[in-house]
């Protein structure tokens, strides 16, 4: 969830409660998020969409992460896969601008330095985040989840006075149907599933129509029909969106790698220890000897 739908969604449920949300209640937070800052055009002429250099995280003297580079395309499908602690959520952290590196660089298109922006404005600037476990409000309905979603987009409008009009209404619709939740839009989202929750917050996401998508773990504790499902879901987003998966579960990674319109090109990066251990399509990163030493196994 952005921290924009955060602050949204307390406000909404505190509206609900009869209680007042007031300047200075929130704190630090309303101060951290409340100033909106125009991060500047998405410029990708170059045909990148994500660029990291030589970044560097170190806690407590462990390098998290040791002189990553990586570089994603627009409308890329790319797959993260390596051991646990290689550092890929930490790299999550870094270009969302929870973490900062001890040194590196980290661009969003050409001219958007990630490392001097703020979460919400990293964010605001089209880059979304779907942590491994679902956040989502409980206590609103899968309708009013996605509602709040598209509040919390400030590019549209001041969320005061937001009614939704016929063509909002028609994208909520479209967002059901394409998270397969379209029988379940008045269902409290406490009661969904594990899997419904993670689809709904992907379309939560979705409905701030993010240029680059991060997925930590997206299908962990999903049964093997909703992992289908969601290779279905991303599958049908290629092209449009730039998306980041990281999963350890291969026969995801199989199915989002070798369909759709780019299967044969796709790539998928190995991390180990903090940096590139590999790089190339899911058979040659499998055929690799230091790969499979490390992570997949003989
Ligand atoms: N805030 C932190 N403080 C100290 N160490 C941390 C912190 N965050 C991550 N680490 C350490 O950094 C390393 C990389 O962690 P990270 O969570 O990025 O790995 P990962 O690749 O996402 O692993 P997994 O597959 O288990 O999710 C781990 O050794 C972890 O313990
Ligand atoms: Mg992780």
């Amino acid at each position: 969830m952005t921290p924009d739908l955060m602050e949204e969604g307390t406000v909404t449920l505190n509206r609900a409660k009869g209680v007042s949300t007031s300047a200075g209640e929130s704190g630090g937070r309303e101060a951290s998020y409340g100033r909106l800052v125009e991060p500047g055009q998405l410029d990708v002429a170059h045909g990148t969409i994500l660029y990291l250099d030589d970044i560097s995280v170190s806690f407590d003297g462990f390098k998290a992460l040791n002189k990553l580079s990586l570089n994603i395309a627009v409308g890329e499908m790319r797959c993260i896969i390596g051991p646990n602690g290689a550092g890929k959520t930490t790299m999550m952290d870094v270009i969302t601008g929870k973490t900062r590196p001890d040194v590196g660089k980290a661009f969003f298109g050409s001219t958007i330095d990630l490392l001097s922006m703020r979460e919400n404005e990293i964010a605001q600037a089209g880059i979304g985040r779907k942590f491994q476990k679902p956040t989502v409000f409980e206590q609103l309905s899968v309708f009013e989840n996605l509602e709040l979603a598209l509040k919390a987009d400030r590019r549209a409008l001041s969320s005061i006075f937001f009614k939704l009009d016929s063509a909002q209404l028609d994208r909520i619709a479209e967002m059901l149907k394409l998270i397969h939740l379209k029988d379940h839009a008045q269902r409290t989202a406490g009661l969904l599933s594990h899997g419904q929750k993670q689809w709904l917050e992907i379309g939560m996401l979705l409905m701030q129509d993010p240029k680059l998508l991060l997925l930590d773990e997206p299908v962990a504790g999903m049964t093997d029909e909703e992992t289908e499902r969601t290779a279905e879901l991303f599958l049908s987003l290629e092209g449009a969106h730039s998306l980041v998966v990281v999963e350890h579960d291969m026969k995801f990674i199989n199915e989002l790698t070798t369909r759709g319109a780019t299967a044969d090109k796709k790539k998928v990066t190995v991390l180990h220890e903090g940096s590139v251990l590999a790089e190339g399509t899911l058979a040659q990163v499998q055929a690799n000897d230091k790969v499979v030493e490390v992570y997949l196994g003989r």
